[in-house]
């Protein structure tokens, strides 16, 4: 039996991926067909994106847009790609020359299309990855000076998708700081809609590149035609929407060419970032079960292993600690039972000690006042207390009080004859550089190799980019944003090769910096410095349409005015950690959180590693409704929050998702207060996971006071965990 079924999925993952029939070329995946025509006059057109046809026959369909149309010939909208040729010619015309599929492995193919231009060789080389079992596709794009002097790109798309539908509707995340993905959903009118980034650093700072494209009317959890996207890039990046006067609607996507006009020497390729993306005709939620899987497999460093719980001390002790309060605070990690204590920002400076923001990025070295025994003693305290230890860097960044400074003022963005520009009092260091990639690396790898045991970093940057000037680039200005961000990743590299597994949590002042881009090197992310529990609701529901629960950072803090179970059962709902001065808490409120951290470990696979249905929504009721699922259907976590419910609502029960309706589960609240008993009205049953779905659970007996929550697990009968 075994042996057929291995037989049959090897012929079937031999047939996906890349096709090329007649004059057609199509990408697939378990549901979904992304299909070419190429054109009898050579331009290469799509035809299709969409649900698959179980014929797989598309000969039928075979006009479409071009998929990299260019400027400066016949096409008038925005266009893929626009360039200025070494004799200053503004046209491009790309025409099909050839197209090849390779496998990387059973569940990855990847499709080339090769496109050129007639007269001035310029090479186009498109290329499609597709992961079968996750709908996932990512596309990208290289290009190729094939002149004998430099030519000029002043666009340069990632990928160019067309769409057909009646009507368009974008939800898109904007925000600021502590205020991160806000949600906004709105009908697409004719004309141009871009969403961006020109920030250069920190770029999510205002906006996300993480959005879902509805089709023809606006997609539920659970219905209609959607597309979810995002580019992997951590620098400044571009959509534009473009609804043309056939209603057709062209995405652009990639980097910003803001300002980025990019010179390309002969034979040079310019390598965009990819655009991943996946359709579901089941709304958003399968959107993001598809993007959850690939992320955890493909898209994030270690994505498909555990996570360490941690104790950090940023809004705890602030940059006011010493080792002897530090030492007491692995003492506090160690009873709480998480696995590491977290030293954030303030240990390191000794000329211009870092005791606030005003002084001493630049100079990783202990502060021999805070920390007369170093950071090896720390780990050394750590590790005899069963805990390990991780730190804070903010590596791209210097004051302008600091002795990297006063060494290298050469090694600062800054425009000549103008003053300086501080954000939070700082500067941000020149990555074009060579020399300050170097000190990037060097300041990790020695921390590193000086202690061996230091367990995690968390990687923050603090500031955008004004001032926007390389002293290195010299005259190739426009470059900046572009050649700082692949810098950014070349310093990544080389800390991966060294130290390819520990774990490093991606922060920029909140959730400056989250995209598939950083987190191929990182293993979780800082979503925002709003702990507020109330408003993590909100932003954490939000992150979770594009982010598996392993990659989002989500703390127990004193800053929302909630019960402790109300901001522990939020910051369970993903990666758990405290930031919290253990010492003040009640003896009920410890005995609590020691078995919440136990209750965590013990149903976080289900968390991190199961599929997510976001039931009841935040941003349409009073009431916040989520729950994961197991891959085999027998456990389920499920997290249910009354916000700020009034006695006029009404709640009605939840039907629950993702269950095997042919199983039955007990039902139990778990992480309750000590002294509280669950008054779920089903709680200890057994309940058929057909019941569940159809006549679903009452999340709400009794009175539903405000900001108050239950986490429940569902064990399928007979199984034991
Ligand atoms: C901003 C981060 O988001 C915070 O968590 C904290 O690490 C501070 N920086 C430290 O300066």
């Amino acid at each position: 039996m075994q042996k057929t079924l291995g037989a049959a999925l090897l012929l079937l993952s031999c047939t996906f991926g890349f096709t090329q029939q007649a004059k057609q070329i199509i990408i697939d995946t378990r549901n979904l067909a992304l299909v070419f025509s190429i054109q009898p006059n050579k331009k290469v057109t799509q035809s299709y994106l969409g649900n698959k046809l179980m014929s797989g026959d598309y000969s039928k369909i075979s006009g479409g847009g071009e998929i990299y149309p260019a400027a400066g010939m016949e096409y008038q909208f925005e266009p893929a790609i626009r360039m200025l040729h070494a004799d200053q010619n503004p046209s491009l015309e790309l025409q099909y020359v050839s197209s090849s599929g390779s496998r990387q492995e059973n569940n990855v193919a990847t499709t080339n299309i090769v496109l050129e231009d007639p007269v001035y060789g310029t090479e186009v080389i498109l290329h499609y990855t597709s992961y079968y079992n996750e709908d996932v596709i990512k596309a990208w794009t290289e290009i190729i000076n094939r002149e004998k002097k430099a030519v000029e790109l002043t666009e340069y798309a990632s990928s160019f998708l067309h769409f057909n539908a009646d009507e368009y509707w974008l939800t898109q995340f904007h925000g600021d700081w502590a205020r991160e993905m806000q949600m906004v959903e709105e009908k697409l009118t004719n004309g141009i809609k871009n969403l961006e980034s020109k920030l250069g650093t920190r770029t999510n700072f205002y906006q996300t590149q993480a959005f879902f494209l509805s089709l023809n009317r606006p997609s539920t959890e659970t219905e209609g035609e959607v597309l979810a996207g995002t580019l992997a890039w951590t620098g400044n990046f571009k959509y534009t929407f473009e609804i043309d006067q056939r209603n057709t609607l062209n995405l652009r996507s990639g980097i910003n060419s803001f300002a980025s006009e990019y010179f390309l020497q002969p034979r040079e390729v310019f390598t965009t970032p990819e655009f991943i993306f996946t359709f579901s005709d089941h709304g958003k939620g399968q959107a993001s079960r598809n993007l959850h899987r690939w992320a955890r497999k493909y898209g994030v460093l270690n994505g498909s292993e555990g996570r360490m719980t941690l104790l950090n001390n940023w809004e705890a002790t602030g940059m006011k600690f010493n080792e002897t309060r530090l030492v007491e605070l692995f003492d506090e990690a160690k009873n709480l039972g998480v696995d590491l204590f977290l030293l954030d920002d303030g240990w390191f400076g000794n000329k211009y000690p870092r005791n606030d923001d005003k002084a001493g990025l630049g100079d990783w070295i202990e502060d021999s006042t805070k920390l007369p025994s170093g950071i090896g003693y720390l780990v050394k305290e750590a590790e005899a207390r069963g805990i390990k230890f991780g730190i804070w860097l903010e590596p791209e960044m210097v004051n302008p009080k600091s002795q990297l400074y006063e060494q290298h003022p050469d090694w600062i963005l800054k425009l000549p004859n103008r003053p300086e520009n501080y954000g939070r009092n700082q500067l941000v260091l020149d990555l074009c550089n060579p020399k300050v990639e170097d000190f990037l690396f060097n300041t990790v790898d020695r921390l590193l190799t000086e202690n061996p045991g230091l367990a995690f970093i968390k990687w923050d940057c603090n500031r955008s980019m004004t001032n926007q000037y390389s002293p290195y680039l010299k005259e190739r200005q426009t470059h900046l944003f572009v050649d700082y961000t692949r810098a950014w990743y070349k310093v990544l590299q080389r800390i991966r090769s060294k130290y390819p597994k520990l774990p490093i949590m991606l922060c920029s002042g909140g959730g400056g910096r989250t995209d598939y881009g950083a987190l191929k090197y990182f293993t979780e992310f800082w979503p925002s410095d709003n702990t507020d529990a109330l408003e993590r609701v909100y932003i954490q529901w939000s992150y979770s349409y594009f982010f598996p629960a392993n990659t989002i950072s989500s703390h127990v803090t004193d800053m929302g005015k909630q019960s402790l179970k109300f901001r522990t059962d939020v910051a369970m709902m993903d990666k758990l950690g405290y930031d919290i001065r253990v010492q003040n808490l009640s003896p009920g409120e410890l005995e609590f959180s020691k078995e919440a951290v136990k209750t965590y470990k013990r149903v976080s696979n289900v968390i991190w590693f199961g599929d997510l249905y976001r039931i009841e929504s935040p941003y349409e009721s009073d009431r916040a409704v989520v729950m994961y699922v197991n891959e085999n259907k027998s456990r389920a976590i499920l997290f249910n929050y009354h916000l700020n419910t009034r006695r006029q609502d009404i709640f009605n029960r939840v039907k629950l998702q993702g269950l095997d309706p042919a199983k039955k589960y007990r039902l139990e609240e778990i992480n309750l207060f000590p002294g509280t008993r669950s008054i779920q009205p089903d709680n200890d049953k057994l309940l058929s996971g057909d019941y569940l779905m159809k006549i679903g659970l009452n999340l709400s007996p009794g009175r539903t006071n405000p900001l108050t929550s239950n986490i429940y697990e569902l064990t399928e009968e007979g199984a034991r965990f």
